[in-house]
């Protein structure tokens, strides 16, 4: 791939050969970029015409017609930098897309969480005593935010349909997904309790299962218009098996997977699930488990143990097996 190149530029506007009261136009009134930029030879062609149309404004003009000039000066030169601002936004999403596609071909981790922590330290030190610290940080969070989208676009084009048990991690893992990819997050649970007005319990009690199991139903038909999202299911949902037929009309389905103990560790102080609020024991948990392990693994494109691992490392092996498996459909 062939990009322009990038140098750092120490205020190349304001050489020494530039006279003193022109330099001092320029700073005034032509929005000037200040060390760093994005060299290319459009960005050459920009600074050429600020600085003609610099002279030619400040030179022979006077009263409200050179007024009226410098304003358009400044909107030129604010359109001017919003090209570059372009130019480099566009080289540095197919940037994003690249590293992804180098990661894969050489088996480096996908999400490096630490290479956001390192950004964000460079830019707080750039900044520091800057102007604006606070509108360019929002700028930069919004770049890094649209990177990550970009990524889980080039990544999945589909849906991500997480199931398992009660207390497998379904919750945790697509906020973890939502972090690192800025994927949009279809909590069912939530979703169907906030339309109902009502928590999940009331509703068991108030309409019944069958009322409940309606609502994902619909809930996940409604989620095939969306791409790119992870839908984080109810532990029953793949009990229904036209559930799992419209899970995967545009979705994969990853299977999450824990020991009892690990289910219970993780379950005890909730108090948001009927089915076992009062039975939380190792037994009943896996009594419950083993009635539906069938339905989840036949559901599963793909099944990922959670016992004893970070999130991190439970993501970084979602991706790769969601992967390896796209690569065997193309
Ligand atoms: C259920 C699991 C719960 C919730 C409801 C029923 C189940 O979701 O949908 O209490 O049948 O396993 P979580 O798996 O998110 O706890």
């Amino acid at each position: 791939m062939d990009y322009p190149k990038i140098k750092i530029y120490q205020n190349p506007w304001i050489s020494e050969k530039i006279p003193w009261a022109f330099r001092t136009f320029v700073q005034i009134f032509v929005v000037i970029p200040e060390d760093n930029c994005y060299n290319n030879r459009k960005c050459q062609k920009i600074r050429q015409k600020y600085r003609k149309r610099a002279v030619r404004t400040s030179t022979h003009k006077s009263g409200k017609d050179k007024n009226m000039n410098q304003l358009e000066v400044l909107r030129e030169s604010l359109g001017q930098c919003d090209e570059i601002i372009l130019d480099a936004l566009l080289m540095r999403n197919r940037i994003v897309e690249d590293i992804m596609v180098y990661k894969e071909a050489n088996n480096v981790p996908i999400l490096q969480p630490e290479q956001e922590a390192k950004q964000k330290e460079w830019l707080e030190r750039r900044m520091q005593e800057k102007r604006h610290k606070n509108e360019v940080a929002d700028v930069f969070e919004s770049i890094t935010r649209n990177s990550k989208k970009i990524q889980a676009r080039k990544l999945f084009n589909y849906n991500i349909v997480l199931i398992g048990f009660m207390g497998a991690g379904k919750s945790t893992i697509s906020d973890y997904l939502k972090t690192v990819f800025a994927m949009d997050i279809i909590e069912m649970d939530q979703i169907i309790a906030e339309r109902a007005g009502m928590s999940i319990s009331d509703i068991f009690e108030t309409y019944g299962e069958q009322y409940f199991r309606d609502c994902e139903t619909n809930l996940l038909i409604e989620m095939q218009s969306r791409t790119n999202v992870v839908i984080s299911c109810g532990g029953g949902t793949p009990m229904r098996e036209c559930n799992v037929v419209e899970m995967k009309k545009n979705g994969r389905v990853v299977l999450l997977t824990a020991k009892p103990e690990t289910i219970l560790d993780r379950v005890k102080d909730s108090h948001d699930r009927p089915l076992i609020e009062n039975n939380k024991t190792v037994p009943f948990i896996a009594d419950l488990m083993s009635k539906r392990r069938e339905k989840y693994e036949a559901a599963a494109d793909i099944i990922i143990e959670t016992d004893g691992k970070s999130e991190l490392e439970i993501c970084e092996e979602l991706i790769h097996s969601l992967r390896q498996m796209d690569a065997k459909a193309e």
